[in-house]
């Protein structure tokens, strides 16, 4: 006997009973939804408090909650620029820090342009648009750190920014990959609500 049948009978009666399931209806609450944006984040406890500490976080759906992380990772990018600019004002600092801190204010301009369009990507739902510009982001944080280490004895006084912003991006990229995973104009998961015919095909299986 041919066991694929069998297996796309049991796929379908899972998908059968996780769309009842849906139907008993379960309401998701703000914390619900925080804890799904960051269930699969690298950093989830940092995650969720840095999503729970913003004005507007208990009101936002999945999208909101995105955005929200990402204006955080903005907005932390826009404040570090301003430390390294206030770094470079001590111009007792030896020429290879000032490089280091030339280099790191460029990256976190790029950083603050490449923020600046994941979030235009994210309004119009480009999501891979939005991993490749984060992923760009976090690295401008990479290359700012590894600058100092090019000069044995010299410690980057960035670090824990560096660290924090680059936290934040992988947040980021963890929400938008939970948001991408959803269709867009709706809230519950693929397998949580009743297929349409196309997707059983796409499957194999005929409806
Ligand atoms: C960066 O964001 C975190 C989380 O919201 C915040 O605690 C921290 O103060 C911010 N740092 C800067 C330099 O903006
Ligand atoms: C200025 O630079 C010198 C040399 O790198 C350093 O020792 C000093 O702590 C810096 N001062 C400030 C306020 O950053
Ligand atoms: C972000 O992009 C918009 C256009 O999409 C532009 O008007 C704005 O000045 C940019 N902001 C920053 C901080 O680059
Ligand atoms: C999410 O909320 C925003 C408003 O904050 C709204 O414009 C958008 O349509 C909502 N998205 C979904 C999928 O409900």
């Amino acid at each position: 006997m041919n066991p694929i049948p069998i297996l796309f009978f049991i796929l379908l009666v899972i998908i059968t009973l996780q769309a009842n399931q849906s139907h008993a209806g379960s309401v998701t609450n703000d914390n619900d939804l925080i804890n799904k944006a960051c269930d699969h984040a690298l950093y989830k406890e940092f995650c969720k408090a840095s999503l729970l500490s913003a004005p507007g976080s208990k009101q936002a759906n999945l999208s909101g909650l995105d955005i929200i992380e990402l204006k955080l990772a903005l907005s932390n990018a826009s404040n570090i620029n301003q430390f390294i600019n206030g770094l470079l004002k001590n111009t007792s600092n030896d020429p290879f820090v000032r490089q280091c801190l030339e280099d790191c204010s460029e990256n976190y301009q790029d950083a603050i342009d490449q923020l600046n369009n994941s979030l235009a990507a994210l309004g119009s739902e480009r999501y891979n648009d939005v991993n490749t510009w984060v992923s760009a982001a976090m690295t401008d944080a990479d290359s700012c750190e590894d600058g100092f280490k090019e000069k044995p004895g010299h410690v980057s006084p960035l670090t824990s920014r560096n660290t924090m912003f680059s936290h934040l991006c992988s947040n980021v990229l963890a929400i938008t990959n939970v948001l991408a995973g959803i269709e867009p104009h709706d809230a519950i998961p693929p397998l949580m609500r009743k297929w349409t015919p196309d997707e059983y095909r796409d499957i194999g299986i005929k409806t």
